[in-house]
């Protein structure tokens, strides 16, 4: 994974400063991003442990997709240090399936940097893209667009797989069954997850840790099963029952 050179990132894990324990697999420190004079992260510090499920919550705008663009190597930072112990793989907001070619040349091209390029694990994982193999991407419904799109992160073998908005346009009823497949390939494969997603209690539900981002900064963060009965996260994120 290439990240970005400036801002004194660096793509091996450290122990220079002490900070970084052996069992992360992605961390941020002090994490500033800009677009021009618009300032969309500032001071931002996250990790993700090997193997971990984290959610990012946050209302629009608040810088969501910066940070997982930021850490996937599509933004600059304009400061702070990005350390990444191993590949990372992203699932872009809205997709991004390439609608011409086939379902399994999406997939391929997700083993550019290294992987294997047999998709047969895929068609395991998700056995309903296999029947869809030769169709092109563009055809597929929301909830098959989002599996290729996953599943083609998934072809690089990452370490930590970041997703932007499981949800975004899904059925509930496809939703949770995605859903429900990245958790079993986080038990099954030990791939560690940050999930981005504006259903706040399926992320809660899904996930050991969280952090609420606002207005580019975290607001809170804790375990997920703690910030799912906090009543400022309930109020905010959960619909506000109490
Ligand atoms: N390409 C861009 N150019 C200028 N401002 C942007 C750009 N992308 C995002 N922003 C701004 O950065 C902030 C964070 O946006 P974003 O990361 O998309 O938030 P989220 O994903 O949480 O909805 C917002 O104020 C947004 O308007
Ligand atoms: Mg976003």
């Amino acid at each position: 994974m290439k990240l970005s050179e400036s801002a004194g990132s660096e793509t091996t894990g450290s122990s220079q400063n002490g900070v970084v324990a052996s069992d992360t697999v992605l961390a941020t420190f002090d994490l500033d991003v800009r677009y021009g004079a618009v300032v969309a992260l500032e001071g931002v510090s996250v990790h993700v442990g090997k193997g971990e499920m984290v959610a990012l919550i946050g209302p629009n705008g608040a810088g969501k997709s910066t940070l997982l663009n930021t850490l996937s190597g599509i933004k600059r930072p304009a400061g702070g240090r990005i350390v990444l112990n191993g590949k990372l793989a992203h699932v872009p907001e809205g997709r991004q399936v390439f609608p011409e070619l086939t379902v399994e040349d999406n997939l391929r091209l997700g083993a550019y940097r290294g992987g294997s390029r047999d998709p047969g694990p895929m068609y395991e994982l998700f056995p309903q893209l296999q029947r869809l193999r030769y169709r092109p991407a563009g055809g597929l419904s929301g909830g098959e667009q989002q599996m290729v799109a996953i599943c083609r992160a998934l072809m690089a073998n990452p370490d930590v797989l970041t997703v932007d908005e499981l949800s975004q346009g899904l059925a509930p009823l496809v939703v949770s069954d995605i859903a429900r497949h990245l958790v079993e390939l986080n038990r099954q494969n030990g791939t560690a997850v940050l999930l981005v997603e504006q259903n706040a209690q399926l992320a809660l539900n899904i996930t050991s840790r969280a952090y609420v981002l606002e207005n580019g900064r975290i607001g809170m963060e804790g375990r997920s099963s703690d910030l799912i009965s906090d009543p400022a996260v309930r109020a905010a994120y959960l619909g506000g029952v109490r």
